[in-house]
């Protein structure tokens, strides 16, 4: 346990995160840098890439909110520490991704209309479901659910961006690379924890995975809406990137060339990707991954 308490400590958390990868960073990118006129000038393009960032928005709401609530029902003083340093982390991702919205030219007076006008209902109940548990006081659940779950998701889906906007958004691929680290360690924390918790109290693995059969459902339900709204936009995108030659960025995901991938293929990437994860994740935890019916 004090490996465990020190590897979470808000001074490792100090000297890795905003002293170290954070250091000089302007809402997670370097000062100065801009969205690149492929998206700005682009109607379509500009409209998918509101679309996509208020799912960010969406999504860090929804864990913000789980971080900051499971502080009181945890179990342990080094868990109540670990998810204090999370919640300044999801409160981060939340600032940033808002950020990059009005730097996509929402106006600040405009985006709680904007987030409803985009977000997807099927990550909005993604989100109901693992927030019931949080308000129940449901530390097992609550943490699978956020740190295996969303947070695996959210993992997967960064890295993806990351590949897709090769070396032709700087300014959003830097933002997602602090993104990125800071959900590694808190995946690292769920399975750390919840490990021993699920072997202490056998008799929640059933409810546990109820839980994530139902998340796993609206996740694939959204990949599924996300990836049909975006068809045109991303293949919009991907001609204009061609045509100015990117910096030779790779671009492969998981075996699949993002540059040139049709939607069906980025979402079934993506999906592959991420179940996958969940697999090896849960198993580590052992819970057995439960296989929703198709959307
Ligand atoms: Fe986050
Ligand atoms: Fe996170």
């Amino acid at each position: 346990m004090s490996d465990f308490l020190s590897a979470y400590s808000i001074q490792n958390w100090l000297e890795s995160c905003p002293q170290g990868y954070l250091e000089d960073t302007e809402y997670g990118h370097a000062p100065g840098q801009k969205e690149p006129e492929l998206v700005l000038d682009n109607p379509t393009i500009l409209r998918d890439t509101i679309r996509t960032t208020v799912q960010l928005v969406v999504g860090e709401r929804c864990a913000l909110a789980a971080s900051s609530g499971l502080i009181n029902c945890a179990p342990d003083h080094g868990s109540k520490t670990f998810l204090a340093t999370q919640t300044l982390d999801e409160a981060r991702h939340v600032e940033i991704f808002t950020q990059r919205l009005y730097d996509l030219g929402v106006k600040k007076s405009e985006l709680e209309s904007t987030l409803a006008e985009y977000d997807n209902p099927n990550l909005v109940k993604f989100a109901e479901v693992l927030l019931e548990k949080v308000e129940k006081g449901d530390f097992i659940a609550g943490v699978v659910g956020q740190n295996i779950v969303l947070e695996g998701m959210a993992f997967s889906v960064f890295e993806m961006l990351h590949a897709a906007v090769g070396g032709n958004n700087p300014k959003f691929a830097n933002t997602l690379s602090g993104t990125i680290a800071d959900e590694r360690r808190h995946v690292g924390f769920g399975e750390n924890r919840i490990g021993s918790l699920i072997k202490e109290h056998p008799e929640r693995k059933a409810d546990v995975e109820k839980m994530q059969k139902e998340m796993a459902y609206h996740m694939l339900a959204t990949f599924s809406s996300q990836f049909a709204q975006s068809g045109a936009a991303m293949s919009e995108g991907q001609k204009m990137a061609q045509a100015e030659n990117g910096n030779g960025a790779s671009t492969k995901w998981h075996g699949t060339d993002l540059a040139t991938a049709s939607p069906e293929e980025m979402e079934s990437v993506l999906s592959d990707t991420v179940l996958k994860e969940f697999k090896v994740r849960l198993g580590r935890i052992g819970i057995e991954y439960q296989t929703p019916t198709a959307p």
